[in-house]
């Protein structure tokens, strides 16, 4: 970096060349300079210190809902996109509590971690077969396939699909509706294929609305019956805001995980080390993955607004920040600050003794529900590739996709020896 360089003062430029493949630079210097940086482009506040992200997700006084800020071009449009959508149901992420908890409760049952270990079974199975597709449709020996597409992508879908009940054969449907509802959450859209995702998510609402109509007289041993008849201190779901929370699940569930599996392999390719340290002694599988999630894990930001004004310590002295701002709180930078982690921030260290304290669920009352399933989905997933190859390697140039808030790839080819 040139001294010129050095003295014009940071911005947030998720547009600048090179920042979707490695926008730690950028967040090393935010926080070094600005780590409660007002940026123009979000019409908001980018928060990158761990010590302060942690914090603000646990703030009480910082609000999920759009309604509470100050309206910017950006909150407009959204709130907009929202109004007339075609469905009242309100999803629980974009919620606080009360209403929040009450969703929340009445959800939680199917991710507890008792629930989440009983299927195991089922996900190893799901892996399995994937894994014996891949292979017999490839032939023997040395074999090459897209990681992403041919396995982290589809996998959590066909999971989640099999975990509530739905037929196989409409699984590649609930693919495609999956990464419309991904894509229709960009803020900048032509507004042509936006109206085409409206009418793909429509007809997504409506085969879950029949399925629900389905299974609502019966007593069937699945997720999605049991949360169909969720009930709580004789409150339950209305169908609106079930089909809505089912959605919700499958959006938060499926891009993030395959974001950790695609995102971690390609850690691991470039420390092969460590690959090989797993390889030797699975019993770090589990803290593995809690240092891939905390070295790049996929979710960059989760967006806060400020009920009240707040006040931060930073570099030479404090910013404050008007109540009613939005907040961009950012999990990804907070679990690379040196302040938290020390001087092996950037390292991969699956032995690291604290990687299980990485911000990558988020924390506070929205802490991801889906940890436990993410955990076993991802841990089903490196076994398997740990065990069904003898070699893997890239083959190829990892392709980012350009989605600024879920940051994973759309391609990683790879090379791999079967046994
Ligand atoms: C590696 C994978 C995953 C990561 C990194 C991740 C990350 C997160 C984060 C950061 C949040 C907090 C959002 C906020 O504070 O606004 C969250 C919330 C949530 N996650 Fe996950 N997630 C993952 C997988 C899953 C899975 C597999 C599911 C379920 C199928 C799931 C369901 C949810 C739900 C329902 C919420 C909203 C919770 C609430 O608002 O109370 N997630 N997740």
């Amino acid at each position: 970096m040139s001294t010129s360089e050095l003295a014009e003062p940071v911005t947030f430029n998720p547009l600048a060349e090179g920042f979707v493949a490695w926008p730690y630079d950028q967040y090393a210097r935010l926080r070094a300079e600005d780590p409660i940086h007002r940026s123009e482009l979000l019409h908001g506040y980018c928060i990158t210190r761990f010590a302060d992200v942690n914090t603000v997700l646990r703030d009480p006084n910082v609000s999920s809902e759009l309604d509470h800020a100050t309206p910017t071009p950006l909150t407009i449009d959204e709130i907009r996109r929202r109004d007339e959508a075609p469905r009242g149901g309100r999803t629980l992420v974009l919620l606080d509590d009360p209403d929040h908890a009450h969703l929340r409760t009445l959800i939680a049952k199917p991710f507890r971690p008792r629930e989440v270990d009983a299927l195991r079974g089922l996900v190893d199975e799901r892996v399995r077969v994937r894994v014996d597709q891949l292979v017999g449709a490839r032939g023997s020996g040395e074999i090459e396939f897209d990681l992403i597409e041919d396995f982290a992508y589809p996998l959590p879908v066909e999971i989640f699909c099999q975990m509530l009940g739905i037929p196989e054969e409409d699984h590649p449907g609930f693919r495609f509706w999956v990464n419309c509802i991904a894509r229709s959450l960009d803020p900048v859209m032509d507004p042509v294929e936006r109206e085409a995702l409206v009418g793909h998510m429509e007809d997504m609402y409506a085969f879950i609305e029949s399925l629900v109509a389905e299974k609502r007289g019966r007593a069937d041993d699945d997720i999605l019956s049991g949360l169909i008849h969720a009930e709580e201190d004789g409150a339950s779901l209305t169908t609106d805001d079930l089909i809505t929370q089912i959605v919700t699940l499958y959006v938060a569930g499926h891009e993030p995980t395959a974001g950790l599996v695609g995102n971690g392999m390609l850690a691991m390719f470039n420390h092969a080390d460590q690959w090989a340290l797993l390889q030797s002694d699975r019993s770090l599988l589990r803290n593995a993955v809690s240092e891939l999630l905390r070295y790049d894990g996929p979710n960059q930001f989760v967006r806060r607004i400020a009920l009240e004004d707040m006040v931060f310590d930073t570099p030479g002295g404090t910013t404050s920040v008007p109540g009613g701002s939005v907040l961009y709180v950012s999990p990804a930078s907070a679990n690379r600050d040196a302040a938290r982690w020390g001087e092996t921030a950037d390292a991969v260290d699956i032995a690291r003794p604290d990687a299980a304290q990485h911000l990558q669920f988020g924390a506070g009352i929205h802490a991801c529900l889906g940890s436990h399933l993410a955990r076993l989905q991802s841990e089903a997933m490196f076994t398997a590739l740990l065990d069904r190859f003898e070699t893997i390697e890239l083959a190829g140039d990892p392709v980012w996709s350009t989605r600024m808030v879920i940051r994973g790839l759309n391609q990683l080819p790879v090379r791999a020896t079967l046994h």
